[in-house]
């Protein structure tokens, strides 16, 4: 063993194959330990990710406490944590209140494999890696995302491993354990005292099998879930966070990969897409559509129809004569135009940008060193090399505003099948044996090529305003550290019920592995929905981070107002709520841009002591404070909501009805507002998000069982970079405490509201500076509630309110 500055280094022999390998462990700061191991001598140099941690991570010096021939035991900084290293045979384990063991196998997989007509030779010899972790304690196991099941992950040994692998599978099957769209390799381990994160750092085919073993009370046997990690080459980079609690785990995270991108506030606004609108008239007429009918929205997209002949940054001159135009007459009513933007490129010479590529060097090659070609949308294509940072910086400069005609500062973009799609190739995706730049082997680097496309069209829609304002590109294809580039839907789903309720699990298990700016097609991409599951996913949807309507080719039109005033005017009032709501999104996704911690949030989250939330997929946070439990069924008038926390008390939204926590009810569609919180929201919705950033702000004030409460508000212009290089943000804090005794006293009378007094008149002071209003109050006796208006207060300036009866 040797220890330097960046932890101890071993050299490990195996036994059988005589292979020599180098581990490294290093502790590094804000309590995460990396382990690396490569060969010293490999066939060829094994790959190592770039360009997802942010940084190195710090070290921390590491001092031995025990030593012996077979042991040696390690601590560091505060020695709260140690760990402990046997050499035969080799077994490491990471001591804080409980161990964590992690011991490596370097196998081999065959030299040549056949998958139906393609066959892969491995040119530089079998590479698998793997390495068995035990998690002492934890039988509740999440992330590993993408797949269409249930947050938590299921035990694998009796079926198939989780597979990380992107593909583009059109209407996945649920709960499949094959890989999707994007890939995330965090897994995340939860117990009552303790959150723990397994982050392995390898962007080829990666399969995990998890087993978990239930605590035997009698012997007072600890339960614990045993990972296995496998991967098809690349080194062992596996970084263990240590938490204690969720928040922390979620910044150690975002500290490693990156924090979510702070969306420019339209994109937290509703989009409406569909493959495709026809032409200018269409989209101008669906434009109008909203406005007719009052539905607050803020994008309009255009699929790959829009392009001459799948030509990507070109139109179709028929269909779209005058894009700049458009995108002009959608700015004059502050509204965006999103366009697609694939990651395959038509063969064909007689297309300058296609030449550009080509002669530019930016083309993937086959294994015999010519262009490789597969087939997509356009037919034969070509892949664009975004591993390369030339081919990355190119691609960029394809957006700007001189370079892409027809586009202007108001055109966004969505990246799809960059996976890639291929649809000749096999699994639908590149052979392994593709040669990237570096001479690097596709099966390398296969599930960062998404994430490398959309890296370079967000830095391509920076780069047109010259660096002040904030990009937004929606990707199918992720992988870890993808929140830093913009958001991701959950791909091709189908329009039904059991679609629909997997959103939430799928749309959670991003959450909490980063991804947190994430949405599922509303009503269902594939299919058409009946208007009662349309209205229920319009329901659903309102509550999540990414919120885009979007339906297939051969679907009907599904556009809010086709299916009776009913259905409109209930999904304008979704809709238009999300748009009183963004203030409170807005300030999440802050929260989620400075600390990791994601807008949605499962319940263990935010009660990572309460037992019966752990299991709990149905429902979700909102933050700290609400909690949505969306319909997700069929012809039902109520669901059950579970509301956790004896000591907390919950305000439905709809009613502001109080009630107790440490329970279960039924209620038509659950929205809670936790007591202890303040919920800043719009006073109304506006047109789309441009004008609702105008109008008055309101407070909801919950109290808890003190009588206390408290909130905070994010604001900055919701579109450039102003608010990290020159600070013009606003960042309020707002305390409540014992303002009302009264209402406090009455609250806790709950359920039977033994009201005693009822403020019958109120008398406000302000802080000085406030301008002079006349606030009006009204109380709502049956649920305690007291409404304040016209407070007109700067929402900039320090000021009190002390409200007092009589
Ligand atoms: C893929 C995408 C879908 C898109 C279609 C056509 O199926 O997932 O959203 O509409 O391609 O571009």
């Amino acid at each position: 063993m040797v220890l330097t500055e960046k932890g101890a280094r071993f050299e490990l022999l195996e036994p059988d194959k005589q292979t020599k390998l180098l581990l490294s462990v290093s502790p590094c700061k804000n309590d995460t330990v990396r382990i690396l191991i490569d060969e010293p001598q490999p066939i060829k140099a094994r790959y190592r990710v770039p360009d997802v941690i942010t940084g190195e991570p710090q070290c921390e010096q590491l001092r031995v406490e025990r030593q012996s021939e077979d042991s040696v035991t390690l601590s560091w900084s505060s020695g709260r944590h140690r760990l402990c290293v046997w050499r035969f045979p080799f077994r490491l384990e990471i001591l804080c209140e409980d161990e964590v063991m992690l011991h490596d196998e370097h196998g081999g997989l065959l030299w040549k494999e056949t998958f139906r007509q393609f066959v892969d030779i491995k040119a530089s010899g079998p590479s698998s890696i793997g390495a068995d972790l035990c998690l002492h304690g934890f039988s509740h196991v999440y992330g590993l995302p993408e797949h269409a099941d249930g947050l938590q992950l299921r035990d694998t040994r009796d079926g198939d491993p989780y597979r990380l692998y992107n593909l583009d599978v059109f209407a996945y099957d649920l709960y499949s354990r094959l890989g999707l769209y994007g890939s995330v390799p965090l897994l995340v381990a939860h117990k009552a005292d303790r959150t723990l994160g397994v982050f392995w750092l390898n962007a080829s085919e990666t399969f995990v099998n998890d087993g978990q073993t239930p605590p035997v009370k009698r012997k007072r046997v600890e339960p614990q879930t045993d990972v296995h990690w496998l991967s098809e080459s690349g080194v062992i980079d596996c970084m263990v966070l240590l938490g204690p609690g969720p928040q922390q785990l979620f910044t150690q995270y975002g500290q490693l990969t990156g924090y979510q991108a702070l969306p420019p506030l339209f994109a937290l606004g509703y989009h409406q897409c569909r493959w495709n609108y026809d032409d200018e008239a269409d989209v101008k007429a669906v434009d109008a559509g909203f406005d007719r009918h009052d539905i607050p929205y803020d994008v309009i997209w255009l699929d790959i129809e829009h392009t001459d002949g799948k030509r990507y940054f070109t139109w179709d001159s028929a269909l779209f004569p005058e894009p700049a135009g458009l995108q002009r007459h959608l700015e004059k009513k502050k509204r965006k135009l999103v366009v697609i933007t694939d990651p395959h490129i038509k063969v064909d010479p007689d297309w300058s940008l296609c030449r550009e590529a080509r002669d530019g060097g930016h083309l993937v090659k086959n294994r015999e060193g010519h262009i490789y070609k597969g087939s997509c949308w356009p037919g034969e294509s070509y892949y664009l090399d975004f591993s390369s940072p030339d081919t990355r910086a190119w691609y960029s400069r394809c957006f700007g505003l001189d370079k892409y005609k027809g586009s202007t500062p108001s055109l966004f973009v969505w990246n799809d099948m960059n996976e890639p799609s291929v649809f000749d190739g096999p699994e639908q995706t590149m052979p392994k044996d593709a040669v990237h730049c570096g001479g690097w082997e596709h099966r390398e680097l296969h599930n960062l090529y998404g994430f490398y496309q959309h890296m370079a069209t967000a830095e391509g829609l920076i780069t047109r305003s010259g660096g002040s304002e904030r990009p937004f590109v929606l990707s199918r294809s992720f992988f870890a550290g993808s929140q830093r580039l913009g958001a991701v839907w959950t791909g091709d789903n189908v329009a039904s019920w059991e679609y629909l309720s997997i959103s939430i699990p799928m749309l959670l298990s991003l959450s909490v592995t980063g991804i947190a700016f994430c949405g599922a097609d509303v009503g269902g991409f594939v299919q058409d929905p009946e208007p009662e599951l349309l209205v229920r996913w319009y329901q659903a949807a309102a509550l999540q981070p990414f919120f885009r309507g979007h339906s297939a080719k051969w679907t009907k039109r599904r556009e809010p107002w086709l299916f009776g005033e009913k259905v409109t005017a209930a999904i304008r009032t979704v809709i238009q709520e999300r748009y009183c709501l963004l203030p409170y999104w807005y300030t999440l996704f802050h929260l989620a841009h400075t600390s990791g911690l994601p807008p949605l949030r499962p319940l263990w989250v935010e009660f990572p002591g309460e037992q019966s939330t752990f299991t709990v997929d149905n429902q979700y946070m909102i933050g700290g404070a609400l909690l949505a439990r969306p319909v997700t069924d069929p012809h039902v008038q109520e669901v059950k909501v579970l509301l956790p926390g004896s000591g907390e008390v919950w305000y439905d939204v709809h009613s502001t009805k109080a009630h107790k926590g440490g329970q279960t009810l039924s209620l038509p569609v659950p929205v809670f507002q936790r007591g202890g919180s303040v919920v800043c929201r719009s006073t109304g919705s506006g047109s789309c998000t441009a004008e609702q950033q105008q109008l008055p702000l309101s407070i909801t004030v919950a109290l808890n069982s003190l009588g206390a409460a408290d909130g905070e508000l994010y604001l900055d212009d919701g579109h450039s970079f102003s608010y990290r290089d020159r600070k013009a943000f606003c960042l309020r804090r707002f305390s409540i405490n014992l303002i009302q005794i009264i209402l406090y006293n009455e609250l806790f009378a709950l359920p039977s509201s033994n009201i005693k007094t009822s403020p019958s008149t109120c008398t406000f002071s302000l802080s000085p500076g406030a301008k002079d209003s006349s606030p009006a109050f009204e109380y709502t006796e049956t649920c305690c509630r007291l409404t304040v208006n016209h407070l007109e207060l700067p929402v900039a300036m320090d000021w009190e309110i002390q409200i007092q009866e009589g």
